[in-house]
């Protein structure tokens, strides 16, 4: 029989190519579609190595497989020669339907290359408060992941977090739902751009619902969440993604209320198709399928678990034998309807249409060449570092550093790649700068840097610390840099995906080491390397200045030197409180107002260490005036102006948050709520107005139905930290 050729015509709407399509196939051919497996060189790799082998397929079977058509994604492919291997069997078989290579490039394609642009960590990136950026480093991620054979970032991860205990904090944008909701929207827009097509790849939102919401910080546990509670602040990041065209959903591993998320039709259907309207598809998470009848223990079976994840809305399975088998011996005994079979291929086939893939799905070695580290996607990188650094205290004036001859440099974040964070691998070291390098190179004539060499976060030695210690008392300035690891590749890592954290204080002997520096009576820089948020009592105690890198990527040695010496000022805000230790979980800005009414701590204070929005910069900027409207119609937006001056002889970017408090309602209302925010560079001297625009919803609420509406009464509009107020009264 010839192919069936039809389809291939270019010049027809990726909709009518795909019902050309689907007129073709078998019922196998549609179930394939349905079916993801992991990259067969990655059996062994550190992460999740068990997980692999126990559901993969040999080589053999696998080649097989995609040979039959039976296959319609892949992920964790390790690299453009993989990729192209795979892609070859696909165009071996029957009708030739290339496959759609997904991968976590959720901060820069460093998963499954083995040198990519990388990026701070999302919670870095959310540090900046700058959408622009954010679009701009998604869409480069989409052009370095087309050019070496990927189509598809598990990416932007859009779950809310109020519990630092969480391991994978730093993969999010943080506590904020507006900050969340704008950036992943932002990611959206970069990784598809205005239509997809060769240069882009899909996104994907995830985990839906509650992912960053797990009991105990454990990743995975059960998310307990009211159900207003869900609609104020979880939903609407996702609500957002859909109303942006993200084109594929990822549930979350958790349950909500009794039932798994995978297996939740009212969330993954009603809701996500009939009220917000997603047009996508939805993969289902590593393994979750499988844990509704392991772990969850709502199907007594495995085929009893597809069935019940497929009937809810999930669409594709991520990974591993027995879906395809499950899928069409339900459809065969009639438990499936072939027409349920259609709607998850369909928008599987016409993104693999809307996405170019039938005309060229392959990684180009010149594209590679020409694309991957670019000039201009490094300058992005280190663009990203220095926007998303936060100094949180300089007491002392301590920074930036003038006029010293001698700094110490010590820490076991100091010198390696803990910088770059989870969901990269190790880079090529040319690639990377770490602080020291980065340190080095900055120091101005006449500055010299010296390094006290210490284990690694979770190992210091006391020979290391008594070194470090007697270094330090030899230099003018000691820059400590401390804080977690973690690196995919690293066993020993101390926080990220399925590593959670009981404390929140720096792992290991970092404390010891820190104690044993500021005992030298010189003043202690800490620079604070991590995604999930440190608190450290002895951080608060010891140190002169404290930067919060995050992980900055691969220039943040760059940056963060920079900084240090004033050529750069930091600009990054908080997009998460940090609490004072984990037992002051959970703590986040956007309380209720009876949270701190009455109950004090005991034994400590009962306000965070640093709030929400929190962030210092080396130029003083006044917030001179905010001028909006004093009644405004219910429905409208409302602008408002802010008058910034640079009273300094720096130049400056100050974000401007601008926060909404609803005075009196019939349901409480958060104490604030960030209703608009924008980055503004100020010249030295320079007097500017901002112009926001808080949005009509922002004004409204749910009231004890959990009917969305403006109540009439009146509106506190606070910017920046209080300084300036203004009341509307809405109509
Ligand atoms: C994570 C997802 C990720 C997937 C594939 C899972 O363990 O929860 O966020 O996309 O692995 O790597």
């Amino acid at each position: 029989m010839p192919r069936p050729t039809d389809h291939l015509d270019a010049r027809l709407a990726p909709e009518q190519r795909t019902e050309l399509l689907l007129r073709h196939m078998t019922l196998e051919e549609k179930i394939g579609q349905m079916c993801q497996y992991v990259g067969e060189t990655s059996l062994g790799r550190a992460d999740n190595a068990d997980e692999i082998t126990g559901y993969a397929l040999a080589l053999g079977e696998k080649v097989e497989l995609v040979r039959s058509g039976r296959v319609g994604s892949f992920l964790k492919v390790p690299g453009p020669v993989e990729a192209n291997f795979l892609q070859d069997l696909a165009a071996e078989s029957r009708l030739g339907i290339p496959l759609l290579i997904g991968t976590d490039a959720i901060h820069g394609h460093g998963m499954d290359l083995a040198a990519a642009t990388i990026f701070p960590s999302p919670i870095g990136l959310a540090a900046s408060f700058d959408t622009n950026l954010a679009e701009r480093v998604a869409a480069c991620t989409a052009r370095e992941m087309r050019a070496t054979g990927f189509h598809w970032s598990f990416s932007p991860n859009v779950d809310i977090v109020r519990d630092a205990r969480w391991g994978r904090t730093g993969e999010t944008f943080g506590e904020d739902t507006r900050l969340v909701a704008e950036l992943g929207a932002a990611f959206v827009r970069g990784y598809q751009g205005s239509a997809l097509g060769r240069e882009q790849v899909l996104a994907c939102a995830k985990h839906l619902v509650g992912g960053g919401a797990p009991e105990n910080g454990l990743n995975g546990a059960p998310a307990e969440i009211s159900e207003r509670t869900l609609e104020e602040f979880y939903y609407p990041p996702f609500e957002r993604a859909v109303a942006a065209g993200v084109y594929t959903i990822m549930p979350s591993h958790n349950e909500v209320g009794g039932v798994p998320c995978h297996a939740d039709r009212r969330l993954l259907t009603e809701r996500l198709r009939g009220r917000w309207g997603f047009q996508g598809f939805v993969v289902s998470d590593w393994l979750d399928i499988e844990r509704l009848h392991s772990v969850h223990r709502v199907a007594a079976t495995r085929r009893a678990a597809d069935a019940l994840a497929v009937r809810a809305g999930v669409d594709m399975h991520m990974h591993g034998g027995g879906f395809f088998d499950s899928v069409r011996e339900l459809v065969v005994a009639g438990e499936l309807s072939l027409e349920r079979i259609d709607a998850a291929v369909r928008p599987i086939l016409k993104a693999k249409f809307a996405l170019g893939l039938f005309e060229d799905c392959r990684a180009h070695g010149d594209r590679i060449q020409s694309v991957v580290l670019c000039d201009a996607h490094r300058a992005l990188a280190l663009e990203a570092s220095r926007k998303s650094i936060v100094l949180l205290a300089n007491d002392r004036g301590v920074l930036p550093l003038g006029g010293v001859r001698r700094v110490l440099v010590t820490g076991p974040c100091a010198d390696d790649q803990s910088l770059l964070g989870d969901w990269a691998r190790l880079q090529p070291s040319e690639n990377v700068v770490s602080v020291l390098a980065g340190i080095r190179a900055a120091a101005p004539d006449g500055t010299r840097v010296e390094h006290a060499p210490t284990g690694p976060v979770g190992g210091m030695t006391d020979s290391q610390i008594a070194a470090a210690a007697r270094a330090a008392n030899a230099a003018d300035v000691i820059v400590a840099v401390l804080g977690e690891n973690s690196l995919r590749d690293n066993p020993e890592r101390t926080s990220g995906e399925n590593v959670d954290r009981a404390s929140l204080d720096l792992p290991g002997r970092q404390c010891e080491l820190l104690e044993a520096l500021a005992a030298s009576g010189k003043p202690v820089v800490v620079i604070l390397v991590n995604g999930a948020p440190i608190a450290s009592e002895a951080v608060a105690r010891h140190a002169a200045a404290i930067l919060e890198a995050w992980e900055p990527g691969m220039y943040g040695g760059t940056a963060l030197g920079e900084v240090l010496f004033g050529v750069t000022n930091p600009s990054g805000k908080l997009p998460m409180t940090l609490p004072r230790s984990a037992g002051h979980i959970k703590a986040f800005y956007n309380q209720r107002p009876s949270t701190h009414h009455r109950g004090k701590l005991r034994f400590a204070a009962t306000d965070p260490w640093y709030r929400f929005g929190h962030g210092l910069s080396y130029a003083t900027i006044a917030y001179r005036g905010l001028r909006a409207a004093s009644t405004l119609r219910a429905g409208d937006a409302l602008p408002v102006e802010v008058t910034l001056e640079n009273t300094s002889q720096r130049a400056a970017e100050e974000v401007v948050l601008l926060y909404l408090q609803d005075l009196y309602a019939s349901v409480t209302r958060p104490v604030l709520e960030l209703c608009a925010f924008q980055r503004q560079r100020l010249e030295p001297g320079q007097t500017c107005s901002v112009q926001l625009v808080i949005p009509p919803e922002a004004f409204s609420l749910l009231d004890v139905d959990l009917e969305r509406r403006i109540e009439p009464g009146e509106f506190r509009v606070v910017a920046g930290s209080g300084a300036l107020e203004h009341r509307v009264w809405v109509e």
